[in-house]
């Protein structure tokens, strides 16, 4: 692929844009999951957690772009989805393998990142990425997610 640095550069002014039209929330989430999968070779799978509001120590899945899982609903504290819920914290996971606490989505799995949506004090979601490469995330990506979380979670804020 380009430079890391010259393709995120790129993608984010297009998921700026697609966040500030005016379309339903999921089309528009599903379209950042598109737009990630597709340009950037080692996102193999891209999907949204947001919080139950009925039941706010679950995460259930929402727009992805990827393989079917079987996890459809995570507890806060389960997985790397759910860990990174408790603390809030981005969470990157270089090689899934030496990982205990982990909800496998399939053998071609082998690294993850997921990023906390933080509005208004609470966990309002996840965006979480599989790779099918192993150590492929940088602090790049960290910073390039975590701006495009920042976006999603303005989104979130300026309907509320
Ligand atoms: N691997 C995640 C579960 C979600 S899938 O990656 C889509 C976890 O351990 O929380």
């Amino acid at each position: 692929m380009a430079d890391k640095a010259e393709t995120f550069a790129d993608l984010l002014p297009e998921i700026e844009m697609v966040l500030k039209a005016g379309a339903p929330r999921d089309a528009k989430l599903q379209r950042v999951c598109d737009i990630l999968k597709t340009r950037v070779p080692y996102f193999d799978w891209v999907g949204f957690y947001l919080t139950d509001p009925e039941k706010p120590d679950d995460l259930v899945l929402g727009p992805f772009n990827g393989a079917p899982t079987e996890h459809v609903r995570i507890s806060v504290g389960a997985g790397i989805c759910g860990r990174a819920a408790q603390t809030r914290r981005l969470f990157v996971v270089q090689d899934v393998s030496k990982e205990t606490n982990y909800l496998a989505c399939g053998p071609d799995v082998k690294a993850e990142i997921v990023l906390p949506i933080l509005v208004g004090g609470g966990i309002w979601g996840e965006l979480d990425i599989d790779s099918h490469t192993l150590s492929p995330f940088s602090s790049e990506d960290g910073e390039f997610l975590g701006k495009v979380c920042a976006l999603v979670a303005e989104m979130v804020r300026s309907r509320s």
